[in-house]
């Protein structure tokens, strides 16, 4: 085992046994929940995607890895229907959500929610605005049950009582959780994650971490992960996805990624961890 090898096991089995007991040794899947079927998109002469298949199941955490602009975040778009492909089919809960308009969609978004790189925070109001943003498009509740749901929400990501600051008074980690405590707002079945830990020191990464598995734990969401970060792929995921040469080129569970046969794969993986030096 090299010591590569060593060190993500180490940082895996620290952290899921401390957190999660078993949780590492699972590795049973539920029902497919998300599926994309030969997925093809190209943006003018720029083909992103030849026939990508992928398939989440319910309740696990996928990390999809990839070079930067292979197509990770536009995947998430597609699930979104913020980027509609030019050929194949993408399922959520068992509905076709392809192309679909935003009047349409708007059911499938109180279901499937996003943390977008950065927070996305509005920064014209502040973080409680924020938080009920959603509750109030969707009608969810009365004003005390929006207070409640806001309050309660900071709460979960740890950061309570901040409701009166503004964004432009948060470091990028608190931005994250604020982002964060928006897109659990709705209950959502589905967390989609880009690029979470991007641009946050050591410290805030671990926190992060820690946080989407406390979250899935609590909320038992499904989650689809996107990071350049294996340390954190390898923290959070049950199963890794690799999507290079536009499709996904391997998939499995996390532990089966030193075994894969695919050069690529291992290539990648060691790559990335001497960039996080
Ligand atoms: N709306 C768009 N119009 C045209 N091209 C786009 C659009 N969105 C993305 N692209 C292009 O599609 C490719 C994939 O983009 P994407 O943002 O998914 O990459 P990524 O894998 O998330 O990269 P990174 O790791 O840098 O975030 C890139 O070449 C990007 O320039
Ligand atoms: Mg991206």
């Amino acid at each position: 085992m090299s010591s590569i090898e060593d060190q993500l096991r180490g940082t895996d089995r620290r952290t899921e046994d401390r957190r999660h007991g078993d949780r590492r040794e699972r590795r049973e899947l539920g029902p497919p929940l998300i599926e994309f079927r030969d997925i093809w998109k190209a943006f003018g002469p720029v083909s992103i995607y030849e026939g990508l298949n992928l398939t989440v199941h319910q309740g696990e955490t996928l990390t999809i890895v990839g070079g930067s602009g292979t197509g990770k975040s536009v995947l998430l778009k597609c699930l979104l229907s913020l980027i509609t492909p030019d050929r194949g089919h993408i399922t959520a809960f068992g509905e076709d959500v392809t192309g679909r308009s935003e009047r349409d969609m708007l059911e499938i978004r109180r279901r499937i929610s996003m943390l977008f790189q950065g927070g996305a925070l509005f920064d014209s109001i502040d973080v409680f605005e924020n938080i009920a943003y959603p509750l109030r498009q969707h009608k969810w509740g009365t004003e005390e049950e929006i207070t409640d749901r806001v309050h309660e929400c900071l709460r979960l990501v740890n950061m309570p009582g901040v409701e009166r600051k503004w964004p432009s008074e948060l470091s990028g980690g608190m931005k994250k959780r604020v982002g964060l405590a928006r897109a659990i707002a709705m209950e959502p079945e589905v967390l989609l994650y880009d690029e979470p830990t991007t641009g946050l020191d050591p410290t805030n990464v671990k926190n992060i971490d820690n946080l989407i598995l406390d979250l899935q734990e609590r909320l038992k969401v499904t989650s689809i992960v996107v990071t350049h970060d294996m340390g954190s792929a390898f923290r959070v995921s049950d199963r890794i996805a690799m999507l290079w040469h536009k499709r996904i080129d391997w998939v499995g569970f996390k532990e089966d990624i030193w075994e894969a046969e695919n050069p690529i794969v291992r290539d990648f993986v060691e790559g990335n961890i001497a960039e996080e030096g």
